[in-house]
């Protein structure tokens, strides 16, 4: 394993302590998540979290949870939750994330906004002072008129690339959506930019979380942090 990687599963399975009994929690997206399923799983499978229930932020991550044996359930039987653990691409001083990497960031939107608390685990390389600064913004848009919102996005200063697979072919979403990558570059104001790309119709979800992370567990060569968001 590289170090990196071993840097994930340190801060992942750091937070699946968080995870109790009963709890009805969110399982995120990614190569760092997946080792907070893998904790949860063999943790239920050990009979510690009895009660458990799971919802997921993709088909992938279904699967991956029902072959861990992990029982799940979904928003609508359960419209809360206790809890999340995900990933992120970036992450800044005030815990605000650039998410999307995987093209999950939809999915993965509105668990956040469904749950008390959301964990953010990650590689202590994630975090910079401004968001923009290391990953381009994932915005999902409906394939209807995608190049209106290529130009949008232009007009808002990003330069901008469908997303395709290496082979040429676009790469398309749970919700069969395409994924535009915008690049910003530095965010002075990403409330403002979140707020803005809101109100624009054909955009689904863009890959801003502002003000959704509670915690951040990260993990590096000076071991293991975790800080939560001040409240205000
Ligand atoms: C999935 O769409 C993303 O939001 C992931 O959570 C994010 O890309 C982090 O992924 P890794 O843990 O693989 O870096």
């Amino acid at each position: 394993m590289t170090t990196s990687e071993n840097y994930k599963q340190q801060a992942a399975e750091f937070a699946v302590q968080f995870v109790e009994p009963g709890m009805v929690i969110g399982l995120g997206v990614g190569s760092t998540a997946i080792h907070a399923l893998n904790r949860i799983a063999a943790r239920y499978a050990e009979g510690l979290l009895p009660g458990l229930l799971a919802v997921p932020c993709s088909l992938s991550i279904e699967t991956a949870a029902l072959a861990a044996g992990i029982p799940l359930t979904t928003l609508e039987d359960h419209p809360t939750l206790d809890l999340t653990i995900d990933g992120a691409d970036e992450i800044d001083p005030h815990l605000n994330l650039i998410k999307g990497g995987g093209g999950a960031l939809l999915r993965e939107k509105i668990v956040a906004q469904a749950s008390a608390r959301e964990i953010i685990v990650a590689d202590a390389s994630k975090q910079s002072a401004v968001l923009g600064q290391r990953w381009p913004l994932p915005v999902e848009v409906l394939p209807f008129g995608w190049g209106a919102q290529v130009a949008f996005l232009e007009s808002l200063g990003a330069t901008v690339q469908l997303r395709r697979a290496t082979d040429g072919r676009i790469i398309t979403t749970d919700q069969s959506n395409y994924v535009l990558d915008a690049n910003f570059g530095p965010m002075s104001a990403p409330a403002e930019l979140a707020a803005i790309l809101d109100a624009r119709a054909g955009i689904l979800a863009h890959g801003l979380f502002i003000g959704l992370a509670t915690d951040l567990i990260s993990a590096g060569p000076d071991g293991i942090k975790h800080i939560q968001r001040s409240a205000g």
